[in-house]
């Protein structure tokens, strides 16, 4: 099945007021790549800003609670901001997973939580390095995967970033021979769990992607597409990372 790239950045807690002439520039970028998707995690207080200022650019957030409303300090919903003019966000992300501690039960509750209220949601799976490293990265990332995914996966709402930790922020890259074993994994699985509906969910790679290096990343086999973090809080750097999508 043909896929539609998805270049997606994520800015983490990066930005503020004065960058929406960053998310104008990489508005601009998308535009001259017709082909590709492109969209942007903002920090929650940016939201709205971005929503209004930059409409033609998909924002999204980092994170939702999983919950719709209720007695959860300091915690977002995901028709909180949808209302603020989200259309998806980043659920299960390892900077979650690790310093929030954040199940699989949990990350599967948030994503169910976007689909309730019709936002779309990256799905973020990825492996240490001892998993790597003790040759069990595909079945730490597949058991992942089954943990997570929400009741009614598909590609209409749902992507998958596959974000190994050890690549993430080290300028250290999987050989495309391991994106693309990966990818094969994580889309079989998909398929033993929800059937041909996997044909349809776009799978993201992420860690380390630059200019440099994604066109041979987004080349690999079954990879849909890029989520990035560092190389998207500039539009110089990111629009090279369209363009090769
Ligand atoms: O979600 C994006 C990510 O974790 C990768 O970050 O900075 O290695 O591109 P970075």
């Amino acid at each position: 099945m043909a896929r539609r790239k998805l270049i997606a950045g994520n800015w983490k807690m990066n930005g503020g007021r004065n960058s929406i002439s960053e998310l104008r520039g990489i508005a601009e970028a998308a535009r001259a790549h017709v082909a590709v998707d492109v969209a942007i995690a903002l920090p929650a207080t940016l939201i709205g800003l971005a929503a209004e200022q930059v409409p033609e650019l998909p924002i999204g957030a980092q994170d939702v609670h999983a919950v719709d409303k209720g007695p959860h300090t300091g915690c977002i919903s995901a028709g909180m901001i949808r209302e603020a003019g989200a259309r998806f966000s980043i659920v299960g992300h390892s900077e979650r997973r690790c310093d929030q501690h954040e199940t699989d039960a949990e990350v599967r509750a948030k994503a169910e939580a976007l689909h309730r209220c019709g936002l779309g949601a990256i799905l973020c799976v990825g492996e240490q390095l001892a998993d790597r490293d003790a040759g069990r990265a595909e079945a730490v990332v597949t058991e992942q995967l089954a943990g997570s995914l929400p009741a009614d996966a598909s590609g209409e709402w749902l992507s998958i970033a596959y974000e190994p930790i050890w690549a993430i922020g080290t300028g250290r890259t999987p050989t495309v021979e391991d994106v693309a074993a990966m990818h094969g994994a994580i889309r079989a699985r998909l398929h033993e769990l929800i059937g041909d509906a996997a044909d349809g969910v776009r799978l993201l790679y992420g860690g380390s992607v630059t200019g440099d290096n994604a066109g041979e990343l987004l080349a690999a086999g079954d990879v849909d597409g890029a989520l990035v973090g560092g190389a998207s809080l500039t539009a110089a750097k990111f629009a090279p990372i369209i363009a090769a999508g």
